[in-house]
C-alpha cells in the first residue's frame, strides 16, 4: 500500500508493481534503511537499521542485493556477501560521518598509539574497516567496548558524540576521533528541551549520534530529563521501543525519515521531530526513479578490491560474533 506522500510525489502503484516484478525477474532482494523516503521503505522487502540490514544481506538467498541506503552500507553488504551482485541506485550517496576519517588518517592515528584496539562505527569506508579491529553500530557500541580487555587502549571513531555516549555508559576512557554526522550534530540540547516543554508527557527517543546525546546523558544523571521516558537508541532500537511502549506521544531525535518507519509500527501515536531540518540529503539521493533505473540497467554496482574486502570482513564478523 503506497503512502499519501508517495502518491503525491507522482509515484503510483504501477511503479511499485514494476519494481517488485523486476526484482523477482532478477532474483533481487530490496533492502532499505529506516531513513529512506516512504515510497522506497514501502516497496522494499526488508526495512531496518544498519546492523539488521547487514545481517539480512549475509543471509538472503537471492543472487542480487539492491541496497537503498548510503554507499558504506552497500559496501558492508558486499563485504558480507562477496559472491552476490550488490547494487545501489546512486553510488554518490555518501555519508559525512564516513567521510570524516580516511584510511591514511587512521593509519597515522594507529602509529601514534601502538598496541591500541581500534573500534570504528560501521559508518566508515571499506578501506577504513580494513584498518579496524572491531566495527560497531549505534545499537551495540557499548557492548563492543565492554568486551575489550580493561588494560587495552581504545581508539574509537569516527563519531565524537557516539564516543562520548559510550564513555559515559561504560565508564571507560578512550581516544575519540573528532568526526561527526552533520545531520545529527545539528540536533542540539535546546531542540530537546524546547520540544519537551511543548510536549511534557512525551517519551523521548534520541539517537546517540545527536549533538545533544552527551548533554542529554548529563541531564538524565542530574534529573533534568525524565529517566523513565528518555531512551538513547539506534534506529532499530527506536522501532522496538515503539512496539512495547504505552506512550501516546514521542519526540524523535534523529533523521526525519524515521518518522515514517515509526508511524508504520504505531499509526495512532503522535510523532514529533526534535528538529524538522534533520534531513540526510545523502539518504534522499536514493529516489524512486533511480531505484527503477537500477533494476532496469544494473546501475550502480558496488565493487571493492578483494584484499580490502577480506580485511574489512574481519572487524564486521567480530562485531556480529559478540552479539
Ligand atoms: P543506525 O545504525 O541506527 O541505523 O544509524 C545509521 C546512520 O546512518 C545514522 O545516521
Ligand atoms: Fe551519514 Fe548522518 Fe546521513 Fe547517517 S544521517 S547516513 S550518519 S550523513
Amino acid at each position: 500500500m503506497l503512502t499519501q506522500e508517495a502518491l503525491a510525489s507522482g509515484i503510483d502503484e504501477k511503479w511499485a508493481e514494476e519494481v517488485r516484478r523486476l526484482a523477482l525477474e532478477q532474483d533481487a532482494v530490496i533492502l532499505a534503511h529506516n531513513y529512506q523516503v516512504p515510497a522506497i521503505q514501502d516497496v522494499a522487502h526488508h526495512v531496518g537499521d544498519s546492523l539488521e540490514l547487514s545481517r539480512i544481506a549475509a543471509d538472503v538467498e537471492q543472487s542480487t542485493i539492491v541496497f537503498c541506503g548510503v554507499h558504506f552500507m552497500a559496501e558492508t553488504a558486499k563485504i558480507l556477501a562477496p559472491d552476490k551482485r550488490v547494487l545501489i541506485p546512486d553510488q554518490d550517496a555518501g555519508c559525512s560521518l564516513a567521510a570524516s576519517i580516511t584510511a591514511d588518517q587512521l593509519r597515522a592515528w594507529k602509529a601514534e598509539h601502538p598496541g591500541a584496539v581500534v573500534v570504528m562505527y560501521v559508518n566508515t569506508t571499506a578501506e577504513v574497516k580494513a584498518e579496524t579491529d572491531y566495527c560497531c553500530t549505534s545499537a551495540n557500541a557499548v557492548q563492543i567496548v565492554g568486551a575489550i580487555p580493561e588494560d587495552k587502549e581504545i581508539l574509537f571513531g569516527p563519531d565524537m558524540f557516539l564516543g562520548a555516549y559510550v564513555e559515559r555508559q561504560t565508564g571507560r576512557k578512550m581516544q575519540i576521533w573528532m568526526g561527526e554526522c552533520h545531520v545529527h550534530a545539528g540536533i542540539e540540547p535546546d531542540d530537546i528541551q524546547d520540544t519537551l516543554a511543548k510536549y511534557p508527557d512525551a517519551e523521548m527517543l534520541i539517537h546517540p549520534e545527536c549533538g545533544c546525546s552527551s548533554q542529554c546523558m548529563y541531564l538524565l544523571s542530574t534529573g533534568d530529563l525524565p529517566a523513565d521516558r528518555t531512551f538513547v537508541l539506534g534506529t532499530g532500537g527506536m522501532v522496538r521501543r515503539m512496539q512495547e511502549s504505552d506512550a501516546d506521544t514521542f519526540i524523535v531525535a534523529t533523521e526525519t525519515g524515521m518518522l515514517h518507519r515509526l508511524h508504520q509500527e504505531n499509526p495512532e501515536a503522535e510523532l514529533i521531530a526534535a528538529n524538522e531540518a534533520a534531513v540526510c540529503g545523502y539518504m534522499k539521493m536514493i529516489t524512486p526513479p533511480k531505484l527503477l533505473r537500477c533494476l532496469q540497467t544494473g546501475q550502480d554496482e558496488v565493487t571493492i578490491p578483494k584484499d580490502i574486502m577480506d580485511k574489512a570482513r574481519i572487524p564486521i564478523e567480530r562485531m556480529i560474533s559478540i552479539l
